[in-house]
């Protein structure tokens, strides 16, 4: 995903992040829908017509509480707009390990929405979590450049300014134009270049912990309290048939209305942005079914280890170089390296594997 949003495109636009998540529901109801069908197709004689078959999941998919799957849809539609927003502004390694915060709120809703009981060991399990999760986010807040920065910090900063990143190879030709002025003559400094600012991507990966938490405990009480159960499937197609009319509402047409109404609704895309979307829509498919099977907290426990796979990615993808707390060591920096991309090489712990002269 964080690929996706910094690697060049085609385009004059970056892709638009509410696009993603509309046509990540878009896959998961095309997937859940043919899951459905097959099912209910099982489950029904050899030779039902088609219209009795596509009747029946159509009225299992409308009828009953149903409606219910609205409240999870917001909240998921929410926490996918804001993680692309987090790893816009975050690198991969520090987007996931503050994600991970989300084991802490889907544990306190557990067991107050679901009246689940966790033992000390689950419980110190979850305040390790916490402590390494402060850990990996210290270097920035002691160093300043979150919290107490006097330069700027709390402004948009560029990608380029991260590491060594060619800039033909890493500027989408999007946001601003990089220029400085000296004493009244204003110097072009090259290519335009994406922003990551730091702060808004901490926010948001914090406020998307929180919504992932009590949607996902939310989630788990529709499917498995209440009398008649619907297969999962269907329970899917309904999340997905109200999370791309919030998509739409919320994405679409009020975050980024204005954009692709002038840019188009699949400006920048390419094969990296889908790569993105299919992987999303598998992924949440496949979260669905731990949710069934086991429960939230486990397929968070599960999740961690993901942390582990997007470092290993970010080393090759990203030449991120690894110290105790994720930062790269003053001396594995190039020598070209300003003050500034100092400070941001503490902050986003952050290297590209291709430099320019
Ligand atoms: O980060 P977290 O584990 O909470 O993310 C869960 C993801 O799984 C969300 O992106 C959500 O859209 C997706 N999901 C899904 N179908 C479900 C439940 C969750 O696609 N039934």
């Amino acid at each position: 995903m964080h690929y996706s949003r910094i690697m060049p495109s085609s385009g004059d636009h970056r892709y638009f992040t509410s696009t993603a998540v509309f046509l990540n529901e878009l896959v998961k109801l095309s997937l859940s829908l043919c899951l459905a069908i097959n099912e209910t197709s099982e489950s029904l004689a050899p030779d039902t017509p088609i219209t009795t078959l596509l009747e029946q999941v159509y009225n299992s998919v409308f009828g009953g509480d149903g409606w219910k799957l609205a409240i999870p849809a917001a909240g998921y539609t929410l926490q996918n707009l804001l993680q692309y927003v987090a790893i816009s502004n975050l690198d991969a390694v520090q987007f996931q390990v503050l994600y991970q915060l989300k084991i802490l709120t889907t544990a306190i809703f557990s067991v107050t929405l679901l009246r689940k009981q966790l033992g000390t060991k689950r419980w110190l399990s979850l305040v390790v979590l916490t402590l390494g999760v402060c850990v990996v986010s210290m270097p920035t807040n002691m160093t300043g450049s979150f919290l107490s920065d006097t330069s700027d910090s709390f402004f948009p900063r560029s990608i380029h300014d991260m590491g060594t990143a060619s800039p033909e190879l890493y500027a989408p030709k999007n946001l601003r134009k990089r220029s400085a002025t000296y004493q009244g003559v204003t110097e072009d400094l090259g290519p335009p270049e994406p922003t990551m600012n730091y702060s808004a991507g901490v926010i948001a990966v914090l406020v998307a912990g929180a919504v992932s938490g009590v949607t996902g405990v939310y989630f788990e009480k529709l499917i498995k309290e209440g009398p008649s159960q619907p297969s999962l499937w269907i329970r899917n197609v309904q999340l997905s048939t109200y999370s791309l009319i919030m998509a739409f509402f919320m994405g679409i047409l009020y975050q980024d209305g204005t954009g692709i109404r002038e840019h188009g609704f699949f400006e920048g895309y390419n094969w990296v942005v889908w790569t993105a979307v299919v992987l999303q829509a598998v992924g949440g498919m496949v979260a669905s079914v731990v949710i069934r099977d086991a429960d939230n907290i486990v397929k968070n426990f599960a999740t961690s280890i993901s942390i582990v796979l997007s470092l290993l990615v970010s080393v090759f993808l990203f030449d991120f170089r690894l110290t105790w707390t994720h930062a790269p060591s003053p001396d594995t920096r190039s020598p070209t390296e300003t003050h500034s991309n100092r400070q941001l090489g503490e902050a986003g712990g952050y290297a590209f594997a291709h430099t320019s002269p």
